[in-house]
């Protein structure tokens, strides 16, 4: 669905990094975690596309704060880049944007009882904190792993606390938490009846997509890829297929076949 919503706050929680709270519709509260939305700022013509960006949470307003008409909001937590998120860093209550979400196909929780492994590096974290707070609300017992290059990378892991979930951090330069890859730290823990779930920079993704592999650990990707449309019309953002060859392509569209994906469906050389 497309609909106008009105921010409600924009904060900067680390440096770079900002997390922005917006009005929503009612039937947002059926999306998934893992899905996306495409915002754009209202009246702005430069940059003219909408960006994507994962829900980072989907909620509603304790009924003391929902007198003004509306009662549910989502969030997204962004890392600013470019000209569009510098824009956005710089929206405030009040202010307006285009949404259109929510798209594309997100995280399949997978059967009771098997431990739930997120996987974030740096922004990567984004859609984890919508899933984590849907596993755990399924009674699963889930642990985070979070990585980033410095303690300015690592976002929102009290958040992720406050829900019960058992967090493991590191950063490549010992600023906080084990210094090290996170894929270092994930290797000592992994083990059966697992299920893991990351996003993250396309490198690590593909180290956790094939250290799950040679575990037999179940692994779910969230990819990215540039995009135009988000809703499959200009395969502007697709990636090769676990069977992709010259002689008979495979591609995915990130936007309508993702962003989540199995790992083994992808291509990963
Ligand atoms: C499905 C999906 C979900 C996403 N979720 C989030 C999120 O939750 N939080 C977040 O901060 N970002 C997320 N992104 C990335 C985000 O969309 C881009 O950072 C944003 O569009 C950049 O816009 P810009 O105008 O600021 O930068 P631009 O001026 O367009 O680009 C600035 C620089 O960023 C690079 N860049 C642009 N888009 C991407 C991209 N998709 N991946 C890697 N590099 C890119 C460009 O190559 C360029 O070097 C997501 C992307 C996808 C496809
Ligand atoms: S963004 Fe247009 S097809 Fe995916």
């Amino acid at each position: 669905m497309q609909f106008k919503s009105m921010v409600l706050s924009n904060v900067e929680v680390s440096p770079g990094y900002f997390r922005m709270r917006m009005t929503a519709p009612q039937e947002l509260l059926e999306s998934s975690p893992g899905q996306f939305l495409m915002l754009k700022v209202v009246d702005a013509i430069d940059p003219l596309l909408r960006r994507p960006f994962g829900l980072f949470d989907v909620g509603t307003f304790a009924p003391e704060y929902a007198g003004c008409g509306t009662q549910c909001y989502t969030e997204i937590l962004y890392k600013v880049v470019g000209k569009g998120t510098k824009m956005l860093s710089a929206l405030h209550h009040g202010d307006l944007v285009d949404l259109l979400t929510p798209l594309g196909k997100g995280f399949a929780a997978g059967p009771a009882g098997e431990e739930k492994v997120l996987v974030g590096g740096g922004i990567g974290l984004a859609p984890l904190y919508y899933l984590a707070k849907d596993l755990v609300m399924k009674g699963e017992k889930v642990r985070l792993f979070a990585g980033g290059r410095n303690r300015d990378d690592i976002l929102c892991i009290t958040e992720f606390e406050r829900l019960g979930v058992e967090t493991y951090v590191s950063t490549d330069d010992g600023t906080l938490g084990e210094r090290g890859l996170v894929t270092q730290v994930l290797e000592q823990h992994l083990g059966s009846g697992m299920r893991i779930f990351a996003c993250g920079p396309t490198p690590m993704l593909k180290a956790v997509a094939l250290m799950a592999q040679s575990h037999g650990v179940p692994c779910q990707v969230s990819m990215e890829a540039g995009m135009a449309c988000g809703v499959g019309a200009c395969l502007g953002c697709v990636l090769k297929g676990a069977n992709h060859t010259d002689e008979t392509p495979d591609y995915r569209c990130v936007c309508k076949d993702g962003p989540v994906f199995d790992s083994f469906e992808l291509q990963w050389s």
